[in-house]
């Protein structure tokens, strides 16, 4: 059927509603992305491997103290936290927790980012009234992945957790002794 010119102009505004919907509808589409699609944490998958030292227990004497290392050729973060983590090690009443620095978004390295005010006003991350405490965040693009629960994605680009490292308490000293494997990056 060919339109006439009369009735093209007629219909001009059909192009510029259906471009606002879309622009909508993928808004829309990637903050329920960012917010709320992630995968969760599962139980540990370590992948055993050597044994190395990360640093004195005494290291990470104070909670939210961090220690970086490498583990498997990766850049990697122990941390001391305040209270049991999924994968974690606790140590009476000291417990840690150690990720892959990797972000599984594009692969940066993430750091700890201490301050909530900097995670509100950098990453446009606000968490809920009681879990405002460090997390780690990706410099890149802003993903933040939360220490206390197993380094899930909360916010931002990445989807997949952060790896976990094994981590074990020999004398007075930690170390790591396997890893999670690393996510396809992107996903
Ligand atoms: Fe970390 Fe993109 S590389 S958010």
């Amino acid at each position: 059927m060919r339109l006439s010119r009369r009735a093209l102009l007629e219909r001009w505004w059909v192009l510029p509603v259906a471009g606002t919907l879309g622009a909508f509808g993928y808004m829309g589409w990637y903050a329920s992305r960012v917010t709320w699609g992630k995968e969760r944490v599962g139980p540990p998958d370590f992948q055993p491997g050597k044994a190395v030292r990360v640093a004195a227990l005494e290291a990470l004497a104070e909670e939210w103290t961090e220690v970086a290392f490498q583990y498997a050729g990766r850049p990697c973060v122990a941390l001391r936290v305040p209270g049991p983590v999924p994968g974690g090690l606790s140590v009476g009443d000291a417990h840690y927790a150690a990720y892959s620095r990797v972000c599984t978004h594009l692969g940066c390295a993430v750091n700890l980012v201490r301050d909530p005010e900097v995670l509100a006003f950098a990453y446009n991350y606000r968490p809920p009234p009681g879990e405002r405490h460090p997390q780690l965040g990706c410099p890149c693009h802003f993903s933040v992945f939360d220490p206390l629960q197993g380094g899930v994605a909360v916010f931002g680009k990445a989807n997949a957790p952060l790896p976990r490292v094994r981590l074990e308490a020999r004398g007075q000293d930690l170390y790591a002794t396997g890893i999670e494997p690393a996510p396809a990056l992107g996903t």
